[in-house]
């Protein structure tokens, strides 16, 4: 096995952490490929009722995280040389994308913070950012209660990155989101199920045919469903016979702004 990485998880619900002892995670942690220890935030509070939030300055709705028992968590937790990379999750954070999970998975060790409430008072990032690299990352543009949903999506996208997770590194080149064009639709057996066939073509063991089918319909479906990351290829990407696929399926010649 490659590479080790080190996470640190604080939250106020440890519980929901409970899935990282399955599936392919449980794996990676069982082989030492990682190593996980999720710590409750109120082990770093010091008044009866372990309080971790209140009212916002200025007014308004919701409670924010005090500041105090999260520096004592990094205290205790981001110490050492090289420091870990902080990683907050919040929906104010820059989109999280393949991209961030391949530079996380990099990182001997990592440190993720889980927000509840509104969130955190700013100066917990602050101050961590003088001491140490920190990345807030949001899923997409909708609002989760907290962070921890969003740092499990974040582990499961890094996880499967380090070396000797996946059994089968190529599934690591061919997917969605590696290439910035979706995957093409995906069949198994039967052949026929309930009238609908598999495509021809994927049974005909012709493997130029395959591979340039599987190429028309990422295009075809990336047109469609994600035309954003389609107009961010870079140029060169899309050859003469990719952009005559798109235009005869009646998508606009990728490269030409539509008209407001
Ligand atoms: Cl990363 N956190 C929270 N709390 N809400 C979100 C999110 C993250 N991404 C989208 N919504």
């Amino acid at each position: 096995m490659g590479a080790r990485v080190r996470v640190d998880i604080v939250t106020i619900f440890p519980e929901y952490f409970a899935p990282l002892e399955l599936s392919l995670i449980g794996r990676a942690r069982q082989a030492g490929a990682l190593v996980v220890e999720v710590h409750d935030l109120r082990t770093w509070t010091h008044d009866v009722h372990r309080t971790v939030d209140d009212s916002p300055y200025g007014g308004g709705p919701g409670m924010v995280m005090r500041p105090e028992p999260w520096g004592e968590a990094l205290d205790a937790l981001a110490g050492g040389d090289p420091p870990p990379r902080l990683v907050v999750p919040t929906p104010a954070g820059v989109p999280f994308r393949q991209e961030t999970a391949r530079e996380l998975a990099a990182q001997p060790r990592l440190l993720l913070a889980c927000g509840r409430y509104e969130g955190i008072d700013e100066r917990v990032v602050e101050y961590a950012a003088g001491r140490m690299p920190v990345t807030e990352v949001s899923l997409g543009d909708y609002v989760l209660f907290g962070g921890e949903v969003a740092v499990l999506a974040v582990l499961e996208a890094v996880v499967r990155l380090l070396p000797g997770v996946l059994g089968n590194a190529e599934s690591l080149v061919e997917e969605s989101h590696a290439s910035g064009v979706l995957e093409a639709p995906l069949y198994t057996k039967p052949a026929q199920w309930r009238g609908l066939p598999v495509p021809e073509v994927l049974r005909s063991g012709d493997h130029g045919r395959i591979a340039r089918w599987r190429r028309d319909q990422g295009l075809l479906r990336t047109a469609a469903r994600r035309p954003d990351l389609l107009a961010a290829l870079p140029a060169g990407a899309l050859d003469e016979r990719d952009v005559t696929v798109l235009t005869g399926a009646g998508f606009p010649p990728p490269g030409e702004r539509v008209a407001e």
